[in-house]
């Protein structure tokens, strides 16, 4: 029997998306979504990303929301609760927040070391190429920005009033949305004749980004940017970390969960797919297809072209524009820091405070070491989707690449073989709700989600 417990609840559908909105919609969607396009060529990534947000990403999110709302338990029980033997995948999604957390802080320190620029209008010298490695490399100033931005976040959530902050993003995300068209529209009207004398437009740069070009592609590259794609997608949606079982578990029983799941997704990937409009035809337009391949500084060096290129309108845009990034991230690092929190909270039973603190000296210390990464730390350390990382990159291949698809694929053999997919089929149908996918749900969980994770996984340990 489950034991009856008094767990607070979403206030119904609306409040459920607005906070996983918050949750997903993140640095990932406007830093990690377009360099990672970029770097694996534009229109493959596209087509490789979309198709796997309406299959892994549907049956991923429907299979965590659905082990929350059953168990009503956070992740660190609910699996147990769902099988003795399966609660160390709680445990394995634990620690992606735990990865995540200080490398989210050095990044969320980069989008406000910028936004310190464009308020007080030195931007300028962020146009240049060279600024972003200098100021990354520098000493101690990433440090101190990291810190600001770690600890806004370390407050909220020591204060409990995520909730409150997690409300202004019914307005602000909106505001994000047409920031994010209204650059995109004009990096499509970018032009740009380089030493060369070759000119490139954004149009161009729109195609490379939209029209999947697999010429001269091996089946290597391409399971490459399946496993980007896929690392992206758990990232992104915030899924195979525990964090959508913890929401699972606060979402009334008679909300409609596809429907819930339908608009993470649709806001999700549309959000990513603006920012991919908003960067790829800039970059191209400024640095060609060779200045693709940036990596993880390539909005930090293209935006403020971009910005630079609108004349008076990107001196306001400019500073909007990092003010709601800025929002938008620490919605998504107050839900990395809560996952943390609330585990420790659950497992030990220690105070909300006492967690927090604990939490904050290991973020504190991590994400110092992960900016001198770039300083004192630097090392360069091939990884198998052919790039080279510093600290930073690592911890993102590790977390992204190793353990969510690791915790994908243990969910599914729990899902689709030992406990049988009617467990979550029956927790969808609550209400008497039909499954619209139910056909493809089972064949998602049973067979194509473990073999291709299985797969993905081989790769990401560099064994082929
Ligand atoms: N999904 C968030 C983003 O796209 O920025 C990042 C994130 C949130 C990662 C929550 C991990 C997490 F636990």
């Amino acid at each position: 029997m489950e034991k009856k417990q008094k767990r607070s609840s979403f206030s119904g559908g609306i409040g459920f998306v607005m906070a996983a909105a918050g949750s997903a919609v993140g640095l990932g969607n406007i830093w990690r979504f377009p360099y990672l396009a970029a770097k694996d060529g534009g229109g493959v990534f596209l087509l490789v990303y979309v198709i796997l947000a309406v299959t892994f990403g549907f049956t991923l999110l429907t299979t965590e929301i659905a082990i929350g709302r059953k168990t009503r338990q956070g992740p660190l029980t609910a699996y147990s609760r769902i099988h003795k033997k399966f609660g160390f995948i709680g445990f394995l999604g634990f620690l992606v927040p735990v990865i995540i957390l200080p490398y989210y802080c050095a990044i969320g320190g980069w989008v406000f070391k910028y936004l310190s620029l464009y308020v007080t209008n030195t931007q300028d010298i962020a146009v240049a190429d060279e600024y972003f490695s200098s100021y990354i490399t520098g000493f101690p100033e990433p440090v101190i920005w990291m810190l600001i931005y770690f600890a806004i976040t370390a407050v909220i959530i020591i204060l409990g009033v995520n909730k409150g902050i997690e409300r202004y993003s019914k307005i602000l995300m909106p505001i994000l949305v047409v920031m994010v068209i209204v650059i995109a529209v004009f990096s499509m009207t970018l032009s740009y004749t380089d030493a060369d004398g070759v000119t490139r437009t954004g149009l161009e740069g729109l195609g490379h980004y939209f029209i999947p070009d697999f010429s001269g592609m091996t089946i290597q590259d391409f399971l490459i940017v399946v496993m980007d794609a896929m690392g992206q997608l758990f990232f992104s949606i915030s899924v195979a970390m525990g964090i959508m079982v913890a929401y699972g578990s606060y979402m009334p029983k008679e909300t409609n969960m596809q429907k819930s799941v339908n608009h993470i997704e649709i806001f999700d990937t549309g959000i990513a797919l603006l920012a991919g409009m908003m960067i790829i035809p800039a970059v191209f337009v400024f640095a060609g297809l060779d200045g693709m391949s940036a990596g993880p500084g390539l909005i930090f060096v293209s935006l403020p072209k971009v910005f630079d290129a609108m004349g008076i309108a990107g001196k306001v845009l400019g500073p909007l524009f990092f003010i709601v990034l800025a929002f938008a991230a620490i919605t998504s690092s107050i839900s990395i820091m809560e996952a943390i929190v609330s585990s420790l909270m659950d497992k030990f039973h220690w105070s909300r405070l006492k967690s927090s603190l604990i939490v904050c000296v290991y973020a504190a210390i991590m994400g110092v070491i992960v900016c001198l990464g770039y300083n004192y730390l630097y090392f360069e350390q091939a990884l198998p989707n052919g790039t080279v990382g510093q600290i930073l990159d690592v911890m993102d291949f590790l977390s992204n690449n190793w353990l969510m698809p690791l915790v994908g694929l243990l969910t599914s053999i729990l899902i689709g073989w030992v406990v049988k997919p009617d467990m979550i089929i029956e927790e969808v149908t609550q209400g008497k709700v039909r499954f619209k996918r139910k056909g493809l749900y089972i064949v998602m969980i049973k067979f194509v989600v473990p073999i291709l994770l299985f797969i993905l996984l081989l790769q990401s340990f560099g064994l082929f």
